[in-house]
């Protein structure tokens, strides 16, 4: 079966629009003019420019059998609908707001001018509702991405979608690929977590599960679900023996941090953010919220087998799909397998990979070295970087041409997935733009070339850490 026709197929709930629907190069008009000052510098488009709507609206999602729920969705999809193009493509997104609130889109992860990041009260006006704004950049480079709303926990009302941008040239083989969304399904209107002024244990006053210890709250999830199911109704994802699978695993989940496995196959992790690293083979992996993974998986131990998402702070069932061999007999129900990735084996650890790219970022000492002290779950329902909750917190000024390092400890008692917008940075060896700073004195750093001006939002992608104030804006001026 030929790889196209896989890429352009509907797969587990996923439909992709983009490349199907693409119009040939457009002829430059005085729009195009205006739009390209905000070109980000050594962008070139390459490719067709792609018009493509986005309606977000109030609707119903059937997340399992007969388990329908109010959500707001992106074309009436959950999630919403994937976009795909090829690296240097352009994209003209317009997006039209028929929810009953404010909202946006950022295009998480592609480094685009700043006026297009779509992030309310910083790089734009929220649209209104009723209102609809065009998002115009050019997709590169080549990465798994997602797209999300960008206002208050809007990311936990079902706004969140996979965004592919398929390389020209793939230092991997591979025969067939499917993009695994990773969520936790929220029903109903995302609630603040509150203080945990409540002890040990059991359900907060308010909303909120409390998971074991202090520090630790969950909001009440529906769910976890892959590629918009519910784990009893998992979606299949078909191959037969022989075959080399592309799995893209994205997590826009709202606040869980999952460590995947599949039954019966290791894993060659190929990308992390969507750059490419030298492929290395493990058993599991952990995947914080606004983290991607891309992995390879030689098919030859036919059969039908689970790939499992467990959480790792909540209580909620892990989520599940399917790697089904159409050459084989379908043995036990998939409910019977557990991978044993998700007890032993090996798991990854970022200081495992290599990036196949050069970093932006040469030698070791840094322009700028900003310490970040990262707080919260105890006595106040605030987030905290360095003692402040933003907005209530201090900008953080940087120059263009810096190479800025950022060091991070965690003292606190929950996983911090920490993203900064319109740059990649380096971790280790590899290039990201998320990374999860462990929790218990966890301690995590980058390095990064301030190369994109702008206002560029850096927080913690558990939406609800964001929201209580585990956030700042790095600004520099072009
Ligand atoms: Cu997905 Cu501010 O990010
Ligand atoms: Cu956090």
């Amino acid at each position: 079966m030929n790889r196209r026709k896989f890429l352009n197929s509907a797969v587990g709930g996923i439909s992709a629009i983009g490349l199907a629907g693409c119009q040939d190069r457009r002829s430059i008009g005085e729009a195009d003019r205006e739009r390209s000052d905000y070109a980000r510098r050594n962008v070139k488009q390459t490719g067709p420019t792609h018009e493509i709507n986005i309606t977000a609206a109030t609707g119903e999602v059937e997340v399992g059998p007969g388990r329908i729920y109010k959500s707001w969705l992106y074309n009436g999809q959950f999630p919403g609908p994937e976009i795909r193009v090829r690296e240097g493509d352009r994209l003209h997104i317009q997006v039209v707001n028929r929810l009953p609130a404010e909202t946006t889109i950022h295009w998480h992860g592609i480094p685009v001018p700043n006026p297009m990041d779509g992030v309310a009260g910083l790089t734009q006006q929220p649209i209104a509702p009723g209102g609809s704004f065009t998002y115009d950049f050019v997709a590169t480079p080549a990465g798994s991405y997602l797209y999300h709303s960008h206002v208050g926990l809007q990311l936990d009302r079902g706004l969140i979608a996979p965004l592919i941008v398929e390389e020209k040239n793939t230092h991997v083989s591979y025969d067939r690929e499917y993009s695994v969304v990773l969520d936790d399904f929220l029903s109903g209107e995302p609630q603040p977590l509150g203080a945990n002024s409540s002890g040990m244990g059991g359900m907060m006053p308010g909303r909120g599960m409390m998971c074991g210890m202090m520090g630790r709250q969950v909001p009440p999830y529906e769910g976890l679900l892959i590629n918009g199911r519910l784990p009893d109704d998992p979606p299949a994802f078909r191959t037969k023996t022989g075959d080399r699978v592309r799995f893209r695993f994205l997590n826009p989940s709202g606040a869980t941090t999952y460590r995947v496995a599949i039954g019966g196959h290791r894993m060659a992790i190929t990308h992390t953010d969507g750059r490419p690293v030298r492929p290395f083979t493990v058993d599991s992996f952990y995947i914080g919220m606004g983290e991607r993974y891309d992995v390879i998986v030689q098919c030859s131990n036919a059969g039908r087998w689970a790939i499992v998402a467990a959480t790792v702070e909540g209580g909620s069932p892990p989520a599940r799909a399917l790697l089904d061999y159409v050459d084989a007999a379908r043995s036990l129900p998939s409910s019977e397998l557990t991978p044993e990735g998700l007890e032993r084996g090996r798991v990854l650890e970022l200081s495992d990979l290599e990036s196949q790219e050069e970093s932006a970022v040469s030698g070791e000492n840094p322009d700028r070295t900003i310490d970040m002290v990262l707080s919260g779950g105890m006595m106040s329902p605030a987030w905290t970087i360095n003692g402040q909750a933003y907005p209530d917190a201090d900008l953080i000024e940087i120059r263009e041409g810096e190479h800025v390092r950022v060091r991070m400890v965690n003292h606190s008692m929950m996983i911090h997935p920490m993203h900064l917008h319109g740059h990649f940075f380096q971790v280790q060896k590899v290039l990201k733009d998320t990374v999860i700073v462990p929790p218990h004195m966890g301690r995590a750093s980058f390095d990064f070339k301030a190369d994109n001006p702008g206002r560029w939002f850096f927080h913690c992608h558990n939406v609800y850490h964001m929201e209580s104030g585990m956030a700042r804006e790095f600004r520099y001026p072009g």
